[in-house]
C-alpha cells in the first residue's frame, strides 16, 4: 500500500521517477483513472489543491468527489477508524487535507487504499514535488540549484527540505531563531540571517508567515517576520537569474513585495499548474502500489 502523508513515504528514486513522468507526459495523461474514484477530504479551504486534483483526475479519465470536513466530520461524528473502513470501500484513493497530521496518520493506518496528505500542519509533499518539477523546468536539472526559503519553519518548508534532499539540491532556510523547524536534514543551513545565504541562491522562496490554523498569532508573527520579506533589495543580493517561488495564496506587502511577486524571475503560476502535473504523476505512483 503506498500512501504519501510526506516525502519520506515516497523513495528518492520514485521521486526522481515522478518528475521524470511528470515531465514526459507533459498534460497528456493516459487513462489510468478511468471506472476510478478518489475521495477528496478538505477541512481547510483550498483553491489550488482541490482543483488541480479535480481536473487532474478527470484528465485522468476518474472521479474526483469532495468531501467537505464538516460533512463528515471525521473523529467527531464517527471515529477516524469508522470513516476510513467506509472510505475504502467506495473509493480507489482518498486526497485528505487536515487540520491534524495525527488523525491523516490513523486515517492511512486504517485504510485499505491509497491515502495523499493535500496538506496537513505537519506537512505539504503534493507542494513541495510540484516545486522540485518547476525548479527542474527552469534549470534543467537540480545541480546549479540552491533554495534559500526566507519565512516560517512550517508545513511547506518540511516538505522542501525533504525534496531538496531526496532530489540532490543545496537548500538554506532562513528564519528567526523562535520560527525555525524543530528538525533538519544534515545539508540544509539554518539559520537567522538573510546576508549569511542569500549571495547563494538561485532560487527563492516564500509561504506566508501564519498558516491556517494559526489565525490567533498573526500579530506577533507580522511583527517577528517584519525583516523577513523578498523585496528587490533581497532579489538583486541573488545569483543573476535567480527565480522566486511562493505555494501560494500569497499576501502581497507581507512575506513579498507586489515587485518581485509581478517580476519575470517570479515562476509562481507555473509553480502552481505544476501541481496538477505533478499529482497526476503521484496518482501513477500510488496507484501502482
Ligand atoms: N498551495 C496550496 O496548497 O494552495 P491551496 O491552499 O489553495 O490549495
Ligand atoms: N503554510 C501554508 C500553506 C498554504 C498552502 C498553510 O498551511 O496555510
Amino acid at each position: 500500500m503506498r500512501h504519501v502523508l510526506t516525502i519520506a513515504d515516497i523513495p528518492a528514486i520514485d521521486i526522481h521517477d515522478i518528475i521524470r513522468i511528470a515531465k514526459q507526459r507533459n498534460g497528456a495523461y493516459p487513462p489510468l483513472l478511468a471506472g476510478k474514484s478518489v475521495g477528496m477530504i478538505f477541512e481547510k479551504p483550498s483553491n489550488r489543491t482541490r482543483l488541480s486534483f479535480e481536473v487532474g483526475i478527470h484528465r485522468m479519465g476518474g472521479q474526483a468527489v469532495y468531501i467537505q470536513g464538516s460533512d463528515v466530520q471525521i473523529g467527531d461524528r464517527e471515529p477516524v477508524s469508522h470513516v476510513s473502513r467506509v472510505m475504502s470501500r467506495y473509493f480507489d484513493a482518498i486526497v485528505y487535507r487536515t487540520t491534524s497530521h495525527s488523525r491523516l496518520k490513523e486515517f492511512a493506518q486504517y485504510s485499505a487504499i491509497p491515502v495523499i496528505n493535500g496538506l496537513s500542519n505537519v506537512a505539504h509533499p503534493c507542494q513541495a514535488i510540484a516545486d522540485a518539477l518547476t525548479i527542474h523546468d527552469c534549470f534543467d536539472g537540480f545541480e546549479s540549484v540552491y533554495m534559500v526559503y526566507i519565512g516560517d519553519g512550517n508545513n511547506v518548508c518540511r516538505s522542501l527540505m525533504a525534496i531538496a534532499t531526496a532530489c540532490g539540491f543545496k537548500m538554506a532556510v532562513v528564519c528567526p531563531k523562535a520560527y525555525q523547524p524543530e528538525w533538519v536534514p544534515p545539508g540544509v543551513v539554518v539559520t537567522d540571517t538573510i546576508d549569511s545565504v542569500i549571495h547563494n541562491a538561485t532560487v527563492l522562496y516564500t509561504d506566508v508567515w501564519t498558516s491556517m490554523g494559526s489565525e490567533d498569532e498573526q500579530g506577533d508573527r507580522a511583527r517577528v517576520f517584519s525583516s523577513y520579506q523578498v523585496n528587490e533589495s533581497v532579489m538583486r543580493r541573488a545569483q543573476k537569474g535567480a527565480i522566486f517561488l511562493h505555494c501560494l495564496p500569497a499576501n502581497m506587502g507581507q512575506e513579498v513585495t507586489e515587485a518581485v511577486f509581478e517580476s519575470p524571475a517570479s515562476k509562481v503560476f507555473d509553480q502552481a499548474e505544476n501541481r496538477m502535473h505533478a499529482q497526476n504523476a503521484i496518482l501513477e505512483w500510488v496507484m501502482k502500489g
